[in-house]
């Protein structure tokens, strides 16, 4: 009975300080009070988030990371990347270690279960990167059954392998331009990518080609900021610029310029 009324006068106190469970905490406020907004992300999906030499220093660049730049600017704060694999953004999010994610993540149904979502910003279709010298043999998805197939760990792309694909051997690697490489090698037949990533890859490794099958794609697959839960004022915030952003063609823009900035970076 004691415990009852201990637990009863904790859960009062916390009622009272508005604080238990974090969930009337505005990040908002929050982000705004420590002058910094952190973004997790995983700078291996150019021309998102890649790495890059200006003038002999490593730098993540990209269209996700100009699109955060706007959204600190805006904020009025400063901005801290987080380069981490695309399989722990997510998971880092929602420990809290960081405000937003933002790494071309496609908000997914399921995905919104946990997280809250921004406004979508990109829909690229999905696609199937092949060699050049496979595109007479691999040309429909009965050509690649049971073949090896890669996709980035922690991707929707894993997911598409396994189900639009008959018996695949799926292969999944935690950098697409490690996947990249493996298609290049033979060590698996083909992967599985958005068309922007995958045709910025292609730009940097002429012997690869999008091979001729259409893969089923949806509204679902469009990539949005990923928020935690309960982050209504920071996702209206985010919303807006978003909104402003797009009407402009400003992120249009800036995976035109890190796209052509990625092709750049090769040649050199
Ligand atoms: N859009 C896909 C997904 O959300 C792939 C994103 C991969 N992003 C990255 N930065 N590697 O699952």
């Amino acid at each position: 009975m004691k415990k009852f009324w201990t637990s009863l006068a904790i859960i009062g106190v916390c009622f009272l300080l508005g604080g238990c469970g974090n969930k009337k905490e505005d990040k908002l406020a929050a982000i705004k009070e420590s002058g910094e907004l952190k973004v997790g992300t995983s700078a291996e999906f150019a021309p998102f988030e890649f790495h890059t030499l200006i003038d002999g220093k490593d730098k993540i660049v990209g269209a996700d990371i100009d699109l955060a730049q706007a959204i600190a600017d805006k904020l009025g704060v400063k901005l801290k990347i987080e380069d981490m694999e695309f399989n722990a953004v997510l998971a880092t999010l929602k420990e809290g270690k960081v405000d937003l994610g933002i790494a071309g993540i496609s908000a997914t149904p399921k995905r919104q279960k946990a997280f809250d979502f921004s406004a979508n910003y990109y829909n690229p279709p999905q696609k199937v990167v092949i060699n050049k010298k496979d595109a007479a043999k691999y040309n429909s998805i009965k050509s690649l059954s049971g073949k090896k197939i890669g996709a980035q760990k922690g991707s929707i792309q894993e997911d598409i392998v396994k189900e639009q694909f008959d018996d695949p051997q799926i292969v999944s690697v935690a950098k697409v331009p490690n996947l990249i490489l493996e298609v290049k090698q033979g060590s698996i037949d083909a992967l599985v990518v958005e068309e922007t990533v995958g045709a910025s890859y292609i730009a940097q490794n002429p012997e690869l080609q999008f091979a001729a099958i259409d893969l089923k794609s949806s509204e679902d697959e469009a990539y949005a900021i990923a928020l935690q839960k309960d982050s209504d004022t920071l996702k209206k915030e985010i919303d807006k610029i978003i909104k402003e952003l797009n009407d402009s063609g400003e992120i249009e823009k800036y995976v035109k310029e890190n796209t052509a900035l990625a092709n750049k970076s090769t040649e050199e």
